[in-house]
Formats: C-alpha cells, structure tokens, sequence
C-alpha cells in the first residue's frame, strides 16, 4: 500500500547522505510504486541555490548510479524529480524554520494535510539544534491531518551522558511515537529475518538456550579503511561506530525472548531486555573482556593500504582502535553462562557481516575409540552480508568401510529462493517512517542501555588501561583476538573462509 502523503524535509540536502542512499531509496519506492501522488522532498541546506539546482545535482548524481550499472528507468525519475524543492537557509536561524512553516501551511491548503518528516542527514553537531528550532516553531506539534515526525541517524551521542541529552532535548520537542531514531542494519532483510527465522520455525527455538548453546559469534568484518571520514573515525574508533548499535542490534535478535506479537513496543522492548542484560563489567576486568587494535600497512584484496597513523586527518600517534573484539554476556535465565563473543574491524580480509551460533558437543562415547572421529560442534550460521544465507555445519560419515566424520555444511542463499528488488536497505526505513511504524527504530531506552554496557569500556580505555594492538591491513585483526577465544577453548570462525566461501 502507498504510505500516506507526506513531505519529506531532508536536512543536509547537498549532505552525502541525500545523495548516496536516501535519492537511490527514494527513487526505489517509486519505482515500486508505494510513494503517494501528494509526496514531496525538500532539501535544506546552508547552500545558496534554487530548486533547479537541487534537482541538476541529484540527477547527477542518479546519472552516476546509472554509469555504476544500477537500472534507473527515465519516466520514474521525473516523477520523482518533480516532487522535489529545495529551501536554503541556515540551520540556526528561525527565519529557515518559518518558510518550512509557510510551506506546511500551504501544503495544507493544497493537499489538504500537513505531515511532515524532518530528517536529519547532518552532522550531528546539528541534531539538538534543528530539533530544539523545530520545537520552537512549533512544528512537531500534531493535528488531525499533520503528523509530524524526526528520523535521526546515528552517530546518537558518544557516550551514555551524551546520548541521554540528545534524548532529552528530543522528547522534549516531541513524544516517542514522533522520533525515529535509525540504525540501518535494521533495514537489512536478513536482519529482519533473525525473527522469521527463530519464531516462524518450530525446531530452532527449543535449542536456543544456555542448555544447548556453547556460544555464539558475531562478526562485522569490512575491508575499507577509514575512507574520507577520518576526521570522525579519528575520534570516535570502532567501539563506538559499531557496537553499541549494529552490533547489539544483531545481539538483540539473537537473544531476545519471543515478543507478544509485531507490535513496534513488543519487539523493542525484548530487545531492550537483552541489550539491559549484557553484563556491565568492572573498568579494571576490561583487559579480561576486550581486545582492541589498529591496522598496520598491508594489503587489502589486492590493494596496498598504509598504517592507519598516516591515513590523511589521523593523529599520528593515534590510539583509536579500528577493530574491536569483545566477550559479553547476557545476565539473564535464557543466556547465563553463554559467551557472546564479538568482533568488528576495518581493513580486514574479507567483508562478512555473520552471526554465529555454536551448539554443544554430542557425547563422544560411541565414537571414542576412534581415529578421525573427533567431533566438532555443530554451527548455525547466519550470513547477514554479503551472501546473504543461512547455513549449517555437521557431521557426516566419510563413504567408506572405515568410520571417519567429516564436517559438511548445508546452504541456504537468498540468491537461489527469492529474487528481491535490488535494495539499500533504506527503503523500508523511510517506508515505515512515512507509515508511522517504528518497529525497526531505535527507541530511547535501546540506545541509551547500548551506550550504558559499553560505558566502561570507554572508561577503561580513556585512561589508558585497555593496550592497542597493530594488525596487518588484510587479515583476520590482532592475535590477541584469537587469545581472548583461545583461553576459554574456542576458535573464531576463520575470515577468509566463512561457512559459505
Ligand atoms: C556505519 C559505520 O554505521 O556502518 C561505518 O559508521 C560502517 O563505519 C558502516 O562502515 C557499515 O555498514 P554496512 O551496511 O556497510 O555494513
């Protein structure tokens, strides 16, 4: 179904955001068709410049997704390109707020409703500012016919107090049903299928428990390095990029306890229960639990890549960790006792976003006299990136007179089932936005118990308590990686050779 009409106003119009995934979203919900007649996006930005401008640098920018071999379709284009405007002003000033004001009053009056998003493709500099002017002007005030809502993306704070003050000066501009917090992962389909999968199936979930479950992996592992933003990479680091969110959402569909139903509140707040239960650990204990490193010059899928300490806009003597591994546990009745071990990193072999459950050992006894019968444990792997996949390893009987086990893994691809549009993963988001559905959305408490489990870490490692270790650019991160598994008796899956090669 369409999502009801609304206008879309794009804070950062001219942003890189705007132009590498909202257009590219937007435009494939038009091509499915689901945006409404009555839709309208209007960029704003400081930049000086006319509608017609606006239009001319996104096209070109569409134009070069084309050149990259996307499929975009002229006649969808202009329907879209058309609906869209382009206010210049400044995000202080009141005088930006009343002309987004006018145009609402005047939407009203020709569309005959005044629902508005306002999203903030900014830096985030600029969230408390554009949401406390929004407040003033009095646009996140609800009618009838207006809803209006804010969709914020991350970074979300840098820490617990920050992250609390966002939080205070949003809700205090608009109610929780009015904020969209974003955390893409959660428009990825395979993270949404973590559900699917666990409560649409009978087998699974009598299994998913700390009486069946060894321990669980989960991995983001990306080969690009800082890219352009070494600025904000420099001092933020990948703790605070990745983990709190991304990662915790992965962690949240993996533990969670079967909500009531699909209500957006049901699900968050299971999510937020586990996210809760991760155990809060001493700052001195950090050691114990965390390792952090920084990759050294070598190469990436072919690419030579320089020491992080002399990437452009890196602090030379850097101690910003760009890959981080940790071992968390859920402190609750399902998960006690069941290491969670995770792990993210830039520069690495391979890009592989995958969540990993390691099931118990069955009893060796009728294979304990045995060569070659050593048996291993079963692994359920979830591939959320970028073969997306399911697969499961066991044991088979080698042919031959003799019995010897061998590992065998079997595949599920989405490739080979579903032939999906392709896809940012945005699209649903801002669909559900326009929608009013805010199930995939952040809600304040996920975040801020997010921030609040990895509070001492960032404690520990302010002052200096938690060593940074140097990993060659292209392969797996820092040995002290593996020790942190080694010495509870487990392996990471490899990296270069995931369940599905
Ligand atoms: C972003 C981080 O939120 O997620 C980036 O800031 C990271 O550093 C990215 O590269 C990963 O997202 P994806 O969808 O490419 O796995």
């Amino acid at each position: 179904a369409p999502a009801p009409p609304s206008a879309l106003f794009i804070f950062g119009g001219y942003g890189d955001l705007t132009k590498r995934l909202l257009m590219p979203s937007l435009y494939n919900l038009a091509h499915e068709g689901v945006l409404d007649g009555h839709f309208d996006v209007i960029g704003v930005d400081h930049i000086e410049g006319s509608t017609e401008d606006f239009r001319n640098h996104l096209t070109e920018s569409v134009h070069q997704l084309a050149a990259a071999g996307h499929e975009i379709k002229e006649p969808i284009w202009n329907w879209l390109v058309q609906r869209i405007d382009y206010l210049s002003g400044d995000f202080e000033n009141p005088e930006t707020y009343d002309r987004i004001r006018e145009r609402l009053e005047k939407r009203m009056k020709e569309a005959g409703d005044g629902n508005a998003v306002f999203y903030f493709a900014v830096a985030p500099r600029f969230f408390s500012i554009i949401a406390e002017q929004l407040g003033a002007a009095g646009l996140m005030q609800e009618g009838d016919k207006a809803f209006r809502r804010i969709v914020i993306e991350k970074p979300f704070g840098t820490d617990l107090a920050s992250a609390r003050a966002l939080n205070r000066t949003l809700l205090s501009v608009g109610g929780e049903s009015q904020i969209y917090r974003i955390d893409h992962f959660l428009g990825k389909e395979t993270v949404q299928n973590v559900m699917a999968f666990r409560f649409g199936n009978g087998i699974f979930e009598p299994i998913w428990n700390r009486d069946h479950v060894e321990h669980v992996q989960i991995t983001a592992a990306e080969t690009v390095g800082v890219e352009k933003r070494a600025r904000f990479y420099d001092a933020t680091g990948a703790l605070r990029d990745m983990v709190p969110n991304h990662i915790f959402q992965l962690l949240a569909m993996t533990a969670m306890e079967p909500p009531n139903s699909f209500d957006a509140d049901a699900v968050r707040t299971e999510k937020a229960k586990v996210i809760e239960a991760v155990r809060r650990i001493r700052k001195s204990d950090a050691p114990n639990y965390v390792v952090r490193g920084q990759y050294r010059a070598g190469t990436v899928l072919g690419q030579h890549v320089a020491d992080y300490r002399r990437e452009p806009d890196v602090d030379p003597s850097s101690r910003t960790e760009t890959y981080v591994a940790m071992k968390c546990f859920v402190d609750n009745w399902r998960w006690n006792g069941v290491p969670f071990y995770i792990r993210t990193g830039k520069s690495l072999a391979v890009r592989r976003t995958e969540i990993a459950i390691h099931f118990k050992r069955a009893p060796g006894v009728l294979f304990r006299d045995k060569p070659d019968c050593e048996l291993s444990p079963n692994v359920l792997v979830i591939n959320v990136q970028p073969d997306e996949g399911i697969s499961l390893r066991f044991a088979a009987k080698v042919p031959g007179r003799r019995v010897r086990l061998s590992e065998v893994d079997m595949d599920f691809r989405y490739a080979d089932y579903f032939k999906a549009a392709p896809s940012t993963g945005y699209e649903t988001l801002i669909y559900d936005c326009l929608s009013g559905d805010p199930t995939l959305f952040q809600r304040a408490d996920n975040i801020e118990a997010g921030w609040s489990a990895v509070e001492p870490i960032l404690q520990a490692t302010s002052e200096g308590l938690l060593d940074i270790h140097g990993y060659v650019a292209g392969t797996s991160g820092p040995v002290m990686a593996e020790v942190l598994l080694a010495q509870d008796g487990f392996q990471w899956l490899p990296l270069e050779q995931g369940l599905m090669p």
